[in-house]
C-alpha cells in the first residue's frame, strides 16, 4: 500500500501548520477546537513493515466509519517511521510529541521501541496507545494512567501455549526466537505454563532481532531430535523461519508451535511450509461470529487486503480512541474523564468482546489455531479472558 512522506503530509497539513507557527495552535492542549492531532510511530521498513501497515489501516477504519472524526473533532495525521530501531525511539517520539504537538500517539510494533515511547509517554503526559508491541512493563512496573495497550503482553499468548504443548503430550520441547524483550518475555509465558504442566525445556535457542540466519540453528534442532518445536517470531522473518524449517526437512516430523504472530500476515508468503503449525493468539482469521465476517469483508473491501491480527489491534485502538473522544466531546485535555473512559472501556472487537484491565492491558480470550489452507483455523479456546499480572504496577 501507498505511505505518505512526511514531506507529503506536511503539505497537506500546511494550514494546520501555518496555525501552528502563529501560536494559535501552540499546545495540544489549546488546540482542542482544531483538529485532533495523531501521530502514528509505526514501522513502515523493516521485517515489521507490513505489521505497521496493517495497523495504520485498522485505525484508519475504525476512524472512517465515525466520518473520520473523534469526539466531533476533525482529525490531522503525523507519521514516523520508527523502523523498528530501539536506538532511535525516544528521539521519534519526541518528534511527534514536541515538534509535531500531537494529542495523542499511536504505536508501535517493536517492544524496544516502545521503550522509548513509553520514556516520552511518562515524561511529558501525552496519551499513549499501544497497537501491537507487548513489552511487559509498559503496564506492570512503569505502567501509567496515559498509556493504554489494546494489543496483548507479550507472555499472554504463551502461556496458553505452553499448557497446550504440555497438553499435547510433547514431553521435550526447544524454544527458539529472536533474543530481545518480545522473545524473552514470550518464552516467560511459555516456560512458566509448561514446566507447571510437567514439560522439560531442553534447549533455549535465539539469535539477535531482526536476523534470519536460521540455517545452525534448525539443523541443532534436528540433532537434538525434540519432542516439538515452539518460538515466537513474527513479520517477514517469521515467513522465513517456517520456510527454512520446512526447507530442513523438519515440516511433519517434530512439530511446529508458535505464539499465533508466527502465522500472522505472512501465509501467502510461507505458503505450504506453514501449514500444521499450532499457534495461540487473541484472534484467530476463521472466528465465526458477525462482527468478525463484517470486519474482514470491509477491510478487505477498503485495503484490497485479507486483514490480520495487526489490523485488528488497530482497529480496536481506534474503537478505543473514539470512546475516550466521545467521552470527553473531543477535548483530550479533560485527563480525568478521558482515563475513567479509556479504563472502563469494553471494546465490540473483531476478535470478541475484551475489556481493560486495571493495568491498561486487555483482558481477552485466547485461540487455538492451525494453519490449514492457507488460513489460520480456529480450532478452540486455548484460555479464557485471559488477563496479564501486570505486576508491580502503581497508577498514581
Ligand atoms: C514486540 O516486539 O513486542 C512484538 C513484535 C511483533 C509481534 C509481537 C510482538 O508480532
Amino acid at each position: 500500500m501507498k505511505t505518505t512522506t512526511r514531506r507529503q503530509m506536511l503539505s497537506h497539513g500546511a494550514a494546520i501548520a501555518g496555525a501552528a507557527s502563529t501560536g494559535f495552535l501552540a499546545s495540544g492542549a489549546s488546540a482542542q477546537t482544531g483538529k485532533l492531532r495523531v501521530g502514528l510511530m509505526l514501522p513502515y521498513t523493516g521485517t515489521f513493515a507490513q505489521l505497521g501497515v496493517a495497523i495504520e489501516n485498522g485505525f484508519r477504519m475504525a476512524l472512517n466509519e465515525q466520518g473520520g472524526k473523534l469526539g466531533g473533532r476533525d482529525v490531522e495525521f503525523f507519521k514516523v517511521d520508527d523502523e523498528s530501531e530501539p536506538a532511535k525511539g525516544i528521539e521519534n517520539a519526541n518528534k511527534l510529541v514536541q515538534r509535531d504537538k500531537v494529542d495523542v500517539i499511536v504505536g508501535t510494533v517493536h517492544s524496544g521501541v516502545q521503550m522509548g515511547i513509553q520514556k516520552v509517554a511518562r515524561d511529558s503526559g501525552v496519551l499513549s496507545l499501544i497497537p501491537n508491541a507487548g513489552v511487559h512493563a509498559a503496564t506492570r512496573s512503569l505502567c501509567a494512567l496515559n498509556v493504554y495497550r489494546t494489543s496483548f503482553s507479550n507472555s499472554q499468548p504463551t502461556k496458553a501455549l505452553g499448557k497446550l504443548v504440555a497438553e499435547k503430550g510433547h514431553k521435550r520441547v526447544v524454544w527458539i526466537t529472536w533474543k530481545y524483550a518480545a522473545g524473552d518475555e514470550a518464552f516467560e509465558g511459555f516456560k512458566e505454563s509448561y514446566l507447571a504442566a510437567g514439560g522439560t525445556i531442553v534447549k533455549e535457542l535465539g539469535l539477535p532481532f531482526p536476523n534470519v540466519e536460521f540455517q545452525a540453528l534448525l539443523t541443532e534442532i534436528a540433532a537434538i531430535k525434540p519432542d516439538a518445536v515452539a518460538c515466537f517470531f513474527a513479520g517477514g522473518g517469521a515467513a522465513k523461519f517456517m520456510k527454512d524449517y520446512a526447507a530442513a526437512g523438519l515440516q511433519g516430523k517434530i512439530p511446529l508451535y508458535g505464539s499465533g504472530f508466527l502465522t500472522e500476515g505472512v501465509l501467502g508468503a510461507a505458503g505450504a511450509a506453514a501449514n500444521g503449525v499450532i499457534t495461540t493468539l487473541h484472534y484467530s482469521d476463521s472466528l465465526d461470529t458477525p462482527r468478525n465476517k463484517a470486519f474482514r469483508l470491509a477491510y478487505a473491501k477498503q485495503f484490497k487486503m485479507q486483514p490480520d491480527v495487526y489490523a485488528v489491534q488497530g482497529y480496536d485502538t481506534g474503537l478505543l480512541l473514539i470512546q475516550g473522544a466521545n467521552a470527553v466531546k473531543g477535548d483530550l485535555s479533560n485527563k480525568p474523564a478521558l482515563y475513567k473512559a479509556l479504563q472502563g472501556a469494553v471494546i465490540d472487537s473483531p476478535r470478541g468482546k475484551w475489556t481493560m484491565s486495571a493495568a491498561h492491558n486487555p483482558v481477552q480470550d485466547i485461540y487455538l489455531r492451525v494453519v490449514k489452507d492457507g488460513e489460520n483455523k480456529v480450532v478452540g479456546i486455548a484460555a479464557k479472558a485471559l488477563s496479564d499480572s501486570g505486576a508491580g504496577c502503581k497508577l498514581a
